[in-house]
């Protein structure tokens, strides 16, 4: 239905399973589980606040936390490129376990891949 908006085509079930599966991977991640939390309970509160209203549903995080401000949030951490890479490689994991498919997964996607390309803050170290 053309007339949804992408929160609404998801569904806040599927994305809050979506976030929970994505942490999961995070969690997993030797790259990225060294900058995040050990708990995520709060960081996934957060994330799914802050997708319902990236996807046009209600402004929950801007609400609770202010203007999202991403870049400068994540400027205490050091994004490289290729963490940046693996971001999106456990959310890419996650949209299977959860089987969001279709234009709306691909929509999703292809707008997380700019915001993660954003969010660089750092290069990756050369060896
Ligand atoms: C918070 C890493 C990309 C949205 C965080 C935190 C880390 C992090 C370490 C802090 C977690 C905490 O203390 O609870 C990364 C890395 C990325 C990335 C390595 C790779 C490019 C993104 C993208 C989005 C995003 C693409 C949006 C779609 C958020 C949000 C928070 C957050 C909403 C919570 C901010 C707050 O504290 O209010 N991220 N992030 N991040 N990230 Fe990312």
């Amino acid at each position: 239905n053309q007339n949804l908006t992408p929160y609404e085509a998801i569904g806040a079930e599927t994305l809050s399973q979506l976030v929970d599966a994505f942490y999961g991977n995070v969690q997993k991640h030797p790259l990225l589980s060294p900058i995040f939390p050990d708990d995520l309970t709060e960081t996934a509160r957060k994330q799914k606040q802050f997708l319902t209203q990236y996807l046009g549903g209600p402004q929950e995080y801007t609400e609770e936390h202010g203007h999202p401000m991403l870049r400068a949030r994540h400027l205490p951490f050091e994004i490289t490129p290729s963490r940046a890479k693996a971001w999106i490689a456990c959310m890419e994991k996650a949209m299977k376990e959860v089987q969001l498919e279709g234009e709306v997964k691909d929509f999703l996607l292809h707008r997380l891949k700019l915001t993660a390309e954003h969010m660089v803050n750092s290069p990756d170290s050369k060896e």
